[in-house]
């Protein structure tokens, strides 16, 4: 039995080695269960403690996740400052009015006082996007974790990715399904400007100069028109006003309600009642009594959003600061057998349990053969 076991254990060893070299990580359920098990609950209270006294910085957290996600992934390339030679996402003209960024870099310096070098800026995003979500009355949604950073960010793929403000429906279609977005995902993720703000210049084209008319939006209700025409002058660049007229920081159901009364703020928002499907969500949404389909869905599509490009295994970094990549390591000095770049400890788990359960499996087939 004893010589069995030698030798199965040194057969299985060679597609072990083999399988090891394609192991990936993925975006997956407690990432940082044993590497830092406080994560979720670190990001959590600060989120808590954050929103208690600026319940506003919701919407902002919810939105970075969103542009993050849509230009190169979820992969935190919108923190990345602006270099000598590169103009970075968050200076693009369209990301200008972005905000939260001081969240996410109060969040990071807690995690890397709790565990150095660990949790990823991205991850930090996908979270505290997650839990402006339930903290502002809307689902808690289960998410995966294990995204690492990227290291490039370019304010000229932001137009490339985004769709603006003045998207029709036939445009925002297609630019979520360059994501494998659906137009059910696109009306159910378009329901987080249920939460907060828009600068009066992303729509006052629609009070003052609608497709250059002159003239004000028709698809505007009279007296939403007035209310915006004396919160927005017509050159006004700093006032904000709610993307969803009932309530701007509860997590509801108000949004589409506002919709079907003409009340949508942004051209893009209107938009969704010009498609079939997206006009009949919109429409159900709007008489249902109960939020339960809709934090179902929206929990749903955001799982799928929280995913599109994101950098796992050994793509990527885990930055230490947000706002820029990390130094290039010191060159290693030179030795006749390179030693393979070190692993962080996530990886060297992750590794070490695909060795053990594979080899395991292995191991007792070959003994069940002999
Ligand atoms: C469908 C295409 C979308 C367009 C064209 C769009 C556009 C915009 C614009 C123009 C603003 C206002 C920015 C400002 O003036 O300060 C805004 C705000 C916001 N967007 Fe979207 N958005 C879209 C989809 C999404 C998605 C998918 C999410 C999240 C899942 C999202 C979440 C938000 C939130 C929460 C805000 C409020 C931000 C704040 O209060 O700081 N948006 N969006």
């Amino acid at each position: 039995m004893d010589s069995k076991i030698i030798i199965a254990a040194f057969l299985s060893s060679v597609p072990v080695l083999l399988l090891l070299g394609a192991t990936e990580a993925h975006v997956e359920y407690g990432a940082y269960n044993i590497t830092c098990p406080n994560a979720e609950a670190i990001v959590f209270q600060e989120m808590t403690q954050i929103l208690a006294t600026s319940p506003d910085q919701a919407g902002s957290l919810l939105r970075l996740h969103y542009v993050d996600c849509f230009v190169r992934g979820c992969e935190a390339s919108i923190l990345l400052n602006s270099t000598a030679g590169n103009t970075a996402e968050k200076d693009a003209d369209m990301n200008k009015d972005v905000r939260g960024y001081d969240v996410i870099d109060r969040i990071k310096a807690k995690l890397e006082q709790a565990c150095p070098g660990i949790v990823s800026c991205a991850d930090i995003i996908a979270l505290a996007a997650r839990d402006s979500i339930r903290l502002s009355n809307g689902p808690n949604i289960p998410i995966g974790t294990g995204r690492r950073d990227g290291n490039g960010s370019s304010a000229a793929d932001v137009p490339l990715n985004l769709p603006s403000a003045n998207s029709s429906i036939t445009q925002l279609i297609s630019f979520f399904a360059k994501y494998n977005l659906t137009a059910k995902d696109l009306v159910v993720l378009s329901g987080a400007h249920t939460i907060g703000k828009a600068h009066c210049y992303s729509f006052s084209d629609r009070l003052y100069n609608y497709n250059e008319s002159g003239n004000s939006d028709p698809r505007l209700d009279a007296s939403y028109k007035t209310l915006l025409s004396q919160e927005c002058s017509p050159n006004d660049m700093t006032s904000l006003v709610p993307l969803d007229t009932n309530n701007a920081t509860a997590f509801d159901l108000g949004y589409y309600a506002g919709l079907t009364r003409m009340k949508g703020l942004l051209t893009s928002d209107v938009a969704l009642l010009d498609d079939a499907t997206t006009n009949s969500y919109v429409m159900r949404q709007a008489n249902s009594t109960s939020p339960n389909e809709f934090f179902a869905d929206f929990g749903t599509s955001f799982m799928i959003l929280g995913k599109i490009g994101a950098l796992t295994h050994s793509k990527g970094e885990i930055r230490r600061q947000c706002s820029a990549v990390n130094p290039p390591s010191p060159s290693p000095s030179p030795s006749p057998s390179p030693s393979p770049p070190p692993k962080n400890s996530a990886e060297k788990i992750n590794a070490f349990s695909s060795f053990f359960s594979v080899g395991v499996v292995l191991s007792y087939l070959l003994l069940q053969y002999y």
